[in-house]
Order: structure tokens, then sequence, then C-alpha cells
């Protein structure tokens, strides 16, 4: 296998099939495994070997193939899968810090990123918040008790590019493991393994199910830290995956690298379109040449991705004005699914931001965020310029 491509992989990897020979990856829709002998069911107490399975919340056949396709395509030894995305951050932090622990991360965070991370002050972890795009905040952040450095490679909203490399060097110069939230940049786009990332994290509810109908999350790493403390930690806290989402996570592993390169490709042709316009104060999307990290996210990522963001020059109102007009695209807090969404950050997934932080961010009361889908190309820029137009 190890000569196969990554849509190869996509399709194939970590496929298990049973004595019926089935094509499809089948569903063990099993609580518990049934054990020949009382002396199978000690040994594999003792040690479990990697397809044999003891309750769903510890591991699954099915949950097992979307792990070993996943990291297969991360470039990592292994992933556990999750709840959501969410149970995967909590489960990525909380599994290897303790009280006195140090954590370096940036500033512009998913709000339940940043709550994680409130929680574990609580806690007696200390964390420092910087501005991720400054690597002198992060030089004078560091310290010899820094445990874990965590940040987004791609901020949600505002779409800043986080120089893996230079941040992970950084980081391991203090020996601090460098935990990545990469949702924004998708495995296709990920080369955070490559530059550096000891472990990343994935909400598989977005790019990966990619219909928009099961949660999951993923955290893909070394195996001593999988299978160690974070197993552990997952297994023992009740967030691990359901084998029915893992079975609807491996059919839109499938698809992902078609569907994801091209909602890029529209999201590239939207840039444009909207940059072009009198209505938007600001385009942001890293495929454009006016991206402050445009060189970084090509590097990076070697695309734009599938996000975009607009500033409108009419504020609120004129954000609603063109959400409202809005009939393709949805307006949902969503992102990564087939169908476009629009989302209006300020009042729905940063609404608790304080204004403070909300500014520090760019979340201005003009911004929307879209989540470009896989709908015609040519329909979409006459949807978002008809809603532009209207303003
Ligand atoms: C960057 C980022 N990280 C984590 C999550 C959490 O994922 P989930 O909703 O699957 O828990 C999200 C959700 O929007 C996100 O955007």
């Amino acid at each position: 296998m190890d000569d196969w491509k990554a849509r190869t992989r996509l399709v194939h990897e970590g496929s298990r099939r049973s004595q019926y020979g089935e094509m499809a990856e089948a569903l063990f829709l099993t609580q518990g495994f049934a054990y020949q002998t009382a002396e199978e069911a000690e040994a594999r107490f003792i040690k479990a070997g990697k397809d044999e399975f003891i309750y769903a919340r510890y591991g699954n056949p099915t949950t097992r193939m979307f792990e070993d396709r996943i990291a297969a395509i991360e470039g990592t030894e292994d992933a556990f899968a999750t709840a959501s995305g969410m149970a995967a951050v909590n489960g990525a932090l909380t599994s290897i810090l303790s009280a006195g622990d140090h954590v370096v991360a940036a500033r512009a965070l998913f709000g339940s990123c940043l709550y994680v991370l409130e929680l574990l002050g609580r806690f007696g972890v200390e964390v420092t918040l910087v501005d991720g795009l400054d690597l002198d905040q992060w030089r004078a952040a560091l310290r010899p008790d820094t445990k874990v450095v965590f940040f987004e490679s791609v901020s949600n909203p505002t779409l800043e590019v986080i120089d893996i490399k230079a941040v992970c060097d950084l980081a391991h110069e203090r020996g601090a493991t460098v935990i990545v939230d990469n949702v924004f940049t998708t495995p296709i786009f990920s080369n955070a393994v490559a530059l550096g990332a000891d472990v990343v994290v994935y909400s598989a509810t977005k790019h990966i199910d990619g219909s928009g109908r099961a949660m999951g999350g993923v955290v893909c790493g070394r195996r001593d830290y999988i299978r160690g403390p974070l197993e552990a930690y997952i297994k023992h806290t009740g967030s691990a995956m359901s084998p029915f989402n893992a079975w609807i996570m491996l059919s839109g592993l499938q698809t992902l690298d078609l569907r994801v390169r091209a909602q890029a490709d529209t999201a590239l042709q939207l840039a444009r379109t909207a940059e072009s316009h009198g209505a938007v104060a600001r385009t942001i999307y890293p495929g454009l040449g006016s991206h402050p990290q445009h060189g970084l996210a090509l590097d990076q990522m070697g695309s734009g991705g599938t996000m975009l963001a607009l500033d409108l020059k009419g504020g609120q109102a004129a954000a609603f004005r063109f959400l409202n007009a809005l009939r393709i695209i949805k307006i949902s807090n969503n992102l990564g699914d087939a169908r476009s969404i629009a989302t209006h950050p300020a009042t729905t997934t940063h609404q608790r931001l304080p204004d403070e932080h909300k500014k520090q961010l760019g979340i201005t009361p003009g911004l929307v965020r879209l989540s470009v889908g896989i709908e015609d190309a040519g329909d979409l820029i006459d949807e978002v310029t008809a809603a532009l137009d209207m303003i």
C-alpha cells in the first residue's frame, strides 16, 4: 500500500472485510464483543491487538477503518476518532496537560476552543494567548515549562494563515508539543505533520462528512501518544465516535479530495468576483494575491481553501441584506458542507466574544463568512453578484 496516492487511499485504506467479502465497509453496530473463552477475555483486557475489540467506547471495527484511513492521509502513525471536533480538541489538550503546565495558543480561535482553554485554567493550567501571525509574540510567550502550543492553521472566521513550520520550530526549541486544529485546511491541503506539527485535530463534522449529516472528530499523531494518553482519556471519559458516524465518515473520505478541490476552485472564482464589487470593503481569501499571507498559504496548503470572508461596506445592515437575498447559499453556522453556507459571525458563532476581542480578530459587523459548496460555480457567482448588487 506504500505507493498508493492519496485518492486511492481515501477510497481503500483501512478497509477490513468480513467473511462475506462485502464491497462497502461494514457497519458494526455493536456495543460489545463476545470472547470464545474466559482466558481470551482476560488476555484482551491485558493487551488488545489491533483488530481485537472490547467495547465500542474503546474502539470498534468500523471506527478503526476510519482511523486508519485518516491517519494514512494525514501521514501520522495513528488516529483516534471522537464524537465531535470539540471532543478531539478537548481530548488532545486535556489528555497531556496537568495543573502547573503552561500553554501558548493563538488568540484567533473558534469560540468553543477558547472555552476549553478557559476550562483548563480552572484546573491550574496557565494559558497565554498571542497574535498567531506575530512570531515575536510566540517567541516571547514560550517558556521552559510550556507543554503545549495550540493554534488553528487557518483561523475561523478571518482566515489568518499561521506559519506552521516557524511556530513548530520555536515550540520544539522549548520542548513543547504542537497541536494544530486543521479544520479550515482540510486533510487534502494539509502538510501540518511534514511542517512539524506533533498532533493534528479535525472536526470531521465539516469537510470529512461533507454532506452535513453526522458529528465527529479525529486526533492524528504518533502511536505512543494516540494509543497512550489520548486513548486512555477518550475511552474513559466517553467521547469516542459512534460506529454509525464512522461509517458515514468513511464514505465522506472517499469523495473528500474531489469535493474539496472543486470547492476551492469555486471559492477562488467567488473571491475574485467579490473583490471587484463596490459593495465589498475587503475580500479575505488566502488564494487571492491581496491576502496578507497569500504566499505562505500557497506554500503551506497549495490552495486558498474552501472558505472566504467578505467585509461589506454597509456594516451589519448590509450583511443582513446580503444574507437575506441568498437562495442557493443557506444561512447557517456550519461549514465544509457540499451545500454552500453563509454565516454572520458577529451575531452567531462569535456572538459571545467581548467587542474588544471581536475587534482584535477583525470580526466586524459587516463580515460574512462563506463556506463554498459543490454547486455550479456560475450559479454561485450569479447569486453572490445579485446579492451584492442589492445592498
Ligand atoms: C476550527 C474549528 N475547530 C473545532 C470545531 C468544532 O467541531 P465540532 O462542531 O465538530 O465539535 C469547529 C466547528 O465549527 C471549528 O470551526
